[in-house]
């Protein structure tokens, strides 16, 4: 397996291009399972994740194909010929669920196995499974898969999600584009992923009026067309580089990046003593060698501070003035980098979904061990500023997110080499 070298103490200076969002192009990718018709996604990201729900589409019959060096994918569905994601694929990537919602509406019933727990906490489904049964689905549980079904096709209706779960609101849109009637989502997830499908979903002839706020409307229709989507900018990549300069030290531009997009993250940064332009181009971000502030961060929905950067910002806060507090209240069990980033020097306390870091004059490289993706990247982050070498191992978690990360370090300033595996 593949680990990754960084050398610390080399300020950066320059532009990184952020990529489309991952978590937009795995809810745009299904979306092509809705009509017969082509989509079309330009700026994707080239990510392993991506690859998984290739092969996932690909299973149920859809053409995928990845072009202009992966930036493209060209979907279609008019062959579709399976309406079951298999074990084997989804235990790779929670976002396979997301087939569940087009296959119901498009087909009348899917087997869609459960994915099981993953690193970051149990992660189950019965917001999904809540949702479908109001839309008039029967779901059960057999051989630890969902054997959904319908009688006569999904109905619109009042959905009222418990929590406003990101994968439940995107299932529910995608599947309410096709049902009969209309369907109101209720305590709807806001993030920037969700209206960019809707966006999508809008070009491909869907009706839908609320997206980014927490009452979506969506009135069915017989039949969706095919369609050409730019991904949006992928906020989590943006945040990621952001911190790199605050870090490292000096200055970098976030080509593509938007303010909208990480509202609640600058204002945290912004609380830490770091400057944030946003140009024509992008969001600068400078820092002139001082230690940032430390800040108390608590994670939340969207429009709040993100959890997809909570790994990341403690990264930062390992070398920040002072004392902050983490407070993790998406997912259960999201501090896994802390006992790594603590084997570099940092000094960080947990106690259940609290982290209380003290900040550190330096830290000092040490091999470390990647739990999941966004702690891959707060590893190497930490590792920019660390004395020495940091080698952060199973740098597979990383390759699901970010695409070309050396690379895009590298060509900044950063000291930093793939190790390629036996
Ligand atoms: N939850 C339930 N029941 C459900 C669904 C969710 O209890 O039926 C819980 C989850 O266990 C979790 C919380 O609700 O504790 C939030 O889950 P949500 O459904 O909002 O997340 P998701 O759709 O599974 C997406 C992103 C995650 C990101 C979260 C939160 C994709 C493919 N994944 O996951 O991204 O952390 O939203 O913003 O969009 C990542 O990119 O590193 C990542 C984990």
């Amino acid at each position: 397996m593949d680990s990754i070298l960084v050398t610390g103490g080399k300020p950066l200076r320059g532009e990184i291009a952020i990529a489309g969002a991952k978590n937009a192009a795995l809810t745009l990718m299904p979306a092509t399972l809705l009509s017969d018709e082509p989509l079309t996604l330009t700026n994707t990201p080239r990510l392993s994740d991506i690859k998984t729900m290739t092969a996932l589409l690909q299973s149920l019959g859809a053409e995928v194909s990845a072009l202009a060096d992966g930036k493209v994918m060209a979907m279609s569905s008019h062959g579709l010929n399976s309406t079951r994601a298999d074990y084997e694929i989804v235990r790779k990537m929670r976002a396979s669920n997301l087939v569940l919602g087009p296959l119901l509406a498009r087909e009348g019933h899917a087997i869609v196995s459960l994915p099981g727990g993953c690193a970051i906490g149990a992660r189950p489904m019965d917001i999904h499974i809540a949702a479908f049964e109001a839309m008039g689905a029967i779901i059960d549980l057999k051989d630890g898969y969902l054997h959904a079904t319908t009688q006569g096709g999904l109905k619109g209706g009042v959905v009222k999600l418990r929590f406003a779960s990101v994968g439940a609101t995107e299932n529910v849109l995608m599947a309410a584009t096709l049902a009969k009637g209309t369907t109101i989502i209720e305590n709807a997830a806001r993030e920037p992923e969700i209206v960019d499908l809707a966006t999508c979903l809008r070009a491909m002839g869907a009706q839908i009026e609320g997206d980014g706020t927490s009452r979506i409307e969506i009135q069915g229709v017989d039949r969706l067309h095919g369609a050409t989507h730019p991904v949006v900018t992928d906020r989590i990549e943006l945040g990621t580089y952001m911190l790199a300069p605050v870090i490292a030290g000096g200055e970098v531009e976030c080509l593509g990046g938007k303010l909208s997009l990480v509202e609640s993250f600058v204002e945290k940064l912004t609380e830490a003593g770091i400057t944030v332009e946003e140009t024509d181009r992008g969001l600068k971000v400078r820092c002139d060698g001082g230690r940032p502030k430390a800040v108390n961060v608590t994670t939340e929905p969207f429009p709040g501070f993100p959890t997809d950067l909570q790994a990341q910002m403690m990264a930062m806060l390992c070398f920040a003035e002072g004392t902050s507090v983490l407070e993790e209240k998406i997912f259960e069990n999201r501090f896994m980098h802390a006992p790594e980033l603590i084997r570099m020097g940092a000094k960080i306390d947990v106690h259940g979904g609290t982290a209380t870091v003290h900040g550190v004059e330096k830290m000092k490289g040490a091999p470390v061990m990647a739990t999941d993706l966004r702690a891959s990247v707060s590893l190497i982050l930490a590792g920019l500023a660390a004395e020495g070498e940091t080698q952060v191992n199973r740098v597979y978690h990383l390759d699901r997110g970010y695409e070309h990360v050396e690379e895009k370090l590298g060509a900044v300033g950063a000291q930093i080499e793939r190790i390629k595996g036996q």
